[in-house]
C-alpha cells in the first residue's frame, strides 16, 4: 500500500526520512506531480525505472531548493544565471554539464554528461527539498505511457502499491511538464516546449533553436532511435550482448558469476539483482571505456541480461550499444 500523507511538517518530515531510506516518494510541483527519489543514491533512482515500467532509461530531471544548489552541481554560464534569476523557481528545466564533483548517480542522466536541473515552485516541493536536503531526481508520476498526473487521485490511479507514499499537495498550477532547454551546446536548444514559453525565454537571452538539430538527428539515427530527441552515452568501445564466453581482447560486463578468463570485469551485480545491475550500467560502461584500452582490450563482452522488469530498460541499453554505428560518428569519438 502506498502512504498517503499531508502538507504538515511531520509528514514532510517523514518523507524525507522515505527519500533518505531509498524509498520512492510522489510530490506535488506547480507543472505536474513527480516521481521522487534521492538522485544520490543509484539503486534508489533505478527503482524510479521499475515502478514507472519503463523499457528504457530516460534522463531524468533533478529538483533543487535553490539557483545556488542547482548550480553547485553543473556548470553555469551567465545566460543560464539569467534564465534562472528569471524563472526560478517555476517550469523550467535546463540542461547543463555536470561538474567534475557531481554526486548525482550518473543512471539519473541516463550516463550523460549534462544533467537536467530544475528549481520547482510549489511550496510542497520547496519545503520537501528543504527537509531532504539534497537533490530529489523526478519524473512525471505517471506509469510509462501514462498522462501525467496533476492529482493525487491521478497518481494512486497509477502507481498506488508500487510506491512508498504520494504527498497530497493540492493541485497543480501550471498543469504540463516544465520547458527544458539544452543551454550545453553552442547555441541553446528548446527540447521540450512547457510551462515557460519560447517568447518568454527569447526575450530573456534572444533566439532560442527549436526542431532536431543537425547533430541530434545524426546521433539519433546512428542510435537507431528515431524520435528520441536526447542523445543518449553509449561506450566507444565496441559491445556484444548475450556472451556466453569472453574472447582474448574483450572486457567483460557481468551479471552474476562472470564468465572465466576475461582479464577485465565490471561486475553489475554478484547477486544477480537486476535493480542493482541498472543502478551500476553507466558506472560500468564508463569505466570499461576507460580502463579497457589501457590492457589492449578491444571489446565488451556483455552477458545475458533476462528480459523483465529492468532487464528490459539495461537490454534496450545494451542494444544500442551494440547497434552498428556510422563510422563518422564513431570516428568523432576517436
Ligand atoms: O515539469 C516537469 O518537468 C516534471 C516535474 C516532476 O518536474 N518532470 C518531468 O520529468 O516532466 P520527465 O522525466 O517526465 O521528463 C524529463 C524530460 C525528458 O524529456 C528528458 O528527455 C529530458 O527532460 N532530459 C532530462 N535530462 C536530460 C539531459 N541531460 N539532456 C537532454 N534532455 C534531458
Ligand atoms: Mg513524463
Amino acid at each position: 500500500m502506498t502512504e498517503r500523507l499531508h502538507r504538515t511538517d511531520r509528514d514532510l518530515a517523514r518523507a524525507a526520512e522515505m527519500l533518505r531510506a531509498g524509498a520512492l516518494v510522489a510530490f506535488g510541483t506547480e507543472t505536474v506531480y513527480g516521481l521522487g527519489a534521492d538522485a544520490r543514491n543509484p539503486q534508489a533512482v533505478a527503482a524510479i525505472f521499475a515502478a514507472k515500467g519503463r523499457p528504457h532509461f530516460n534522463p531524468l530531471i533533478c529538483h533543487y531548493e535553490t539557483e545556488d544548489a542547482a548550480f553547485a552541481h553543473v556548470e553555469a554560464p551567465e545566460i543560464a544565471r539569467r534564465l534562472a534569476d528569471t524563472f526560478w523557481p517555476g517550469p523550467l528545466t535546463m540542461v547543463l554539464p555536470r561538474r567534475v564533483t557531481c554526486p548525482v548517480a550518473l543512471l539519473a542522466g541516463a550516463g550523460l554528461e549534462t544533467l537536467a536541473v530544475r528549481v520547482p515552485a510549489h511550496p510542497v516541493a520547496t519545503r520537501l527539498l528543504r527537509a531532504f536536503g539534497g537533490p530529489i531526481a523526478a519524473p512525471s508520476a505517471n506509469r510509462s505511457g501514462g498522462v501525467s498526473p496533476t492529482s493525487v487521485a491521478h497518481v494512486l490511479a497509477g502507481l498506488n502499491g508500487r510506491i512508498a507514499a504520494v504527498i497530497d499537495s493540492g493541485l497543480c498550477r501550471v498543469g504540463v511538464e516544465s520547458t527544458v532547454i539544452d543551454l550545453s551546446g553552442d547555441v541553446p536548444f528548446l527540447l521540450r516546449p512547457g510551462g515557460v514559453n519560447l517568447e518568454a525565454l527569447e526575450a530573456a537571452i534572444g533566439p532560442v533553436q527549436r526542431g532536431i538539430s543537425p547533430a541530434r538527428a545524426e546521433t539519433s539515427r546512428s542510435l537507431r532511435s528515431p524520435g528520441l530527441l536526447v542523445s543518449h552515452y553509449a561506450p566507444a568501445l565496441p559491445l556484444r550482448t548475450g556472451a556466453s564466453q569472453a574472447g582474448d581482447d574483450e572486457a567483460l560486463l557481468a551479471f552474476g558469476p562472470p564468465l572465466p578468463g576475461a582479464r577485465l570485469v565490471f561486475q553489475l551485480s554478484a547477486a544477480a539483482s537486476l535493480n542493482e545491475a541498472a543502478a551500476n550500467l553507466f558506472e560500468g560502461l564508463h569505466w570499461l571505456d576507460a580502463e579497457a584500452p589501457k590492457l589492449g582490450l578491444r571489446q565488451i563482452a556483455a552477458m545475458h541480461i533476462p528480459e523483465h522488469g529492468l532487464g528490459l530498460a539495461i537490454n534496450d541499453r545494451l542494444a544500442r550499444a551494440a547497434a552498428p554505428r556510422d563510422r563518422d560518428v564513431q570516428a568523432r569519438k576517436q
